[in-house]
């Protein structure tokens, strides 16, 4: 924490802040090339005359970060990105390895456990994951009580909450809030339980989401297959005798799968372990995981890009598209990233498995527009300096439409295999030193001072759209009903 005034030089790794407010001098240590913010909490200044009360001078200084540029919010050991070089390695190991000898559920393994699994630490996850892969009958109800075009992943979120309701036994709510924190052989033992759950079930819930679309019955999760070729099963099997997904589709989902596994603090794995600070249950936080993957700045955008290349059309077409990306009016989803200043290295594997998929389910239509789109855009000096490149979604939602799924199950393939690096995250700090410490942060107020309440026949209206609620047409309400009389001549 900072310190004020030294009279010896101060240490190596620290820095040392002079308060020009106060004069004071603060040296604050470096650790890992961090620094504390709470340091900067004990830099107070008296306020100056007429400044606002809410700006908190006197109770120290606050550090402003909106969208979490650099602010690091917990010590990891699961996942390492460095986004100017392009690498990306869970546990140490390059995920080009991993993508080449691993497969998702020893991957899972390895980011849960930090270690790889010998065969028989394996096996036993493998045979815990899949026997969780069964969902109480009851589920049927609950899926088919959506809309017969809700989208899937609002039917997927949901229904991880709706998961948790049956274990009661996971909800330190109901256990004690010390449930998942007290790192006991017991509280261990259930947490692995409730992975297991998480992960079994996953493909499951997914999967009815898929049929529920498709106006199709539900399947009972077969013994015997892969974690990807069962999820293929799960969504496909229409009763045909002895029915076996494609092994080259199995193979390369589980590519895909362990590629979307991780990706450290991104903005789903944040709300997983934002949520999960309250000590929440995990089924919980995994939903608002989910909910948070949905939007078309994170797991939306391998969609983006295949509306995207729709309205690009052609090839032809790519140039025009472009100057509308740099005139402000479009943007080139699948290109850029928060982290990746470089091409994403995952992006280079997606390439690959596209042509193993390809050669058995046949070209998409759209590739040679988006092959021209890529060539053209990382040529492109506005892409350029501004190092934006293509990230992993540019070329996966090729794969899936190649694969024949739906436009809106997309984010649902990425949600799926990204519950493994939620859980993960969520278990390191469940079991981190010191326990875990709600996730509260600050923000800088600048709304209205102090002042008292007007009573409404005094008030004059204060107009403007962005100060009050907007009238809108109630699109409920037909033409006829509004016409109609009601109680005598009133209308609705
Ligand atoms: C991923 C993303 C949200 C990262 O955002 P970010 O780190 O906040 O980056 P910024 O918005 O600061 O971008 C820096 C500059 O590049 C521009 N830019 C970033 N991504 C762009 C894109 N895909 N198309 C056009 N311009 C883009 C920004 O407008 C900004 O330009 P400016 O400096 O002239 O204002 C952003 O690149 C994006 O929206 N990409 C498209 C969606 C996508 O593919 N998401 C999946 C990520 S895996």
């Amino acid at each position: 924490m900072g310190n004020p005034v030294q009279s010896s030089a101060p240490p190596a790794e620290s820095l040392t802040v002079r308060d020009n407010r106060t004069g004071k001098i603060y040296t604050i240590p470096i650790t890992n090339n961090t620094v504390p913010a709470t340091a900067f909490k004990a830099m107070a200044a008296p306020r100056k005359p007429g400044e606002r009360e809410e700006n908190e001078t006197d109770k120290g200084l606050r550090v402003a970060d909106k969208g979490f540029l650099n602010t690091a919010v917990i010590q990891s050991t699961i996942t390492y990105i460095d986004g100017e070089a392009g690498v990306l390695r869970y546990r140490g190991y390059p995920i080009e390895q991993l993508a080449l000898h691993s497969s998702h559920l020893e991957t899972a393994y390895l980011l849960l456990y930090g270690q790889l699994p010998t065969r028989d630490q394996f096996r036993l996850f493998e045979k815990e994951v899949m026997h969780h892969s069964a969902v109480h009958a009851d589920a049927e109800t609950f899926f088919r009580s959506f809309r017969y075009d809700a989208h899937p992943m609002a039917m997927l979120t949901s229904a991880f909450a709706y998961l948790g309701s049956y274990y009661s036994e996971a909800n330190p709510s109901l256990q004690g809030q010390t449930l998942y924190t007290r790192s006991t052989k017991a509280a261990l033992e259930n947490m692995d339980k409730q992975i297991y759950r998480i992960i079994g079930k996953a493909t499951t819930l997914a999967a009815m989401a898929y049929r529920v679309r498709q106006g199709r019955d539900f399947v009972i999760p077969p013994p015997g297959l892969s974690y990807t070729s069962q999820f293929l099963y799960l969504m496909d099997h229409m009763g045909q005798e002895d029915y076996k997904p494609s092994p080259v589709l199995a193979k390369a989902l589980d590519v895909l799968f362990l590629l979307h596994a991780d990706h450290e603090l991104n903005a789903s794995c944040t709300t997983v372990l934002q949520t999960g600070s309250s000590l929440v249950d995990p089924y919980s936080a995994v939903a608002a995981g989910c909910a948070s993957l949905y939007g078309p700045l994170h797991g939306g955008a391998n969609e983006a890009v295949i509306r995207m290349l729709i309205s690009i059309g052609k090839p032809e077409n790519v140039p025009a598209f472009l100057d509308a990306v740099k005139r402000r009016e479009k943007v080139l989803s699948g290109f850029g990233h928060r982290v990746y200043k470089t091409s994403d290295p995952r992006s280079f594997i997606i390439r690959r498995t596209a042509d193993e998929v390809f050669k058995v389910a046949g070209k998409d239509e759209l590739l040679e527009t988006a092959m021209a789109l890529h060539d053209a855009a990382i040529k492109d000096d506005f892409f350029v300096s501004r190092r934006l490149a293509p990230n992993v979604d540019f070329w996966s939602g090729l794969i899936y439409r190649a694969m024949g799924f739906p436009l809106d199950f997309f984010p649902v393939l990425f949600a799926v295999p990204r519950v493994v690096g939620w859980l993960a995250h969520w278990r390191q700090m469940m079991m981190q030193q010191g326990g875990v410490k709600i996730w509260r942060p600050r923000q800088v107020y600048v709304g209205a001072g102090k002042r008292d309440y007007v009573p409404v026949e005094q008030r004059e209206a204060v107009r403007g759209l962005k100060v009050e609620p907007a009238a809108i047409p109630h699109s409920g309400i037909s033409k006829r009903t509004e016409l109609a009389d009601y109680k005598g001549k009133s209308k609705l």
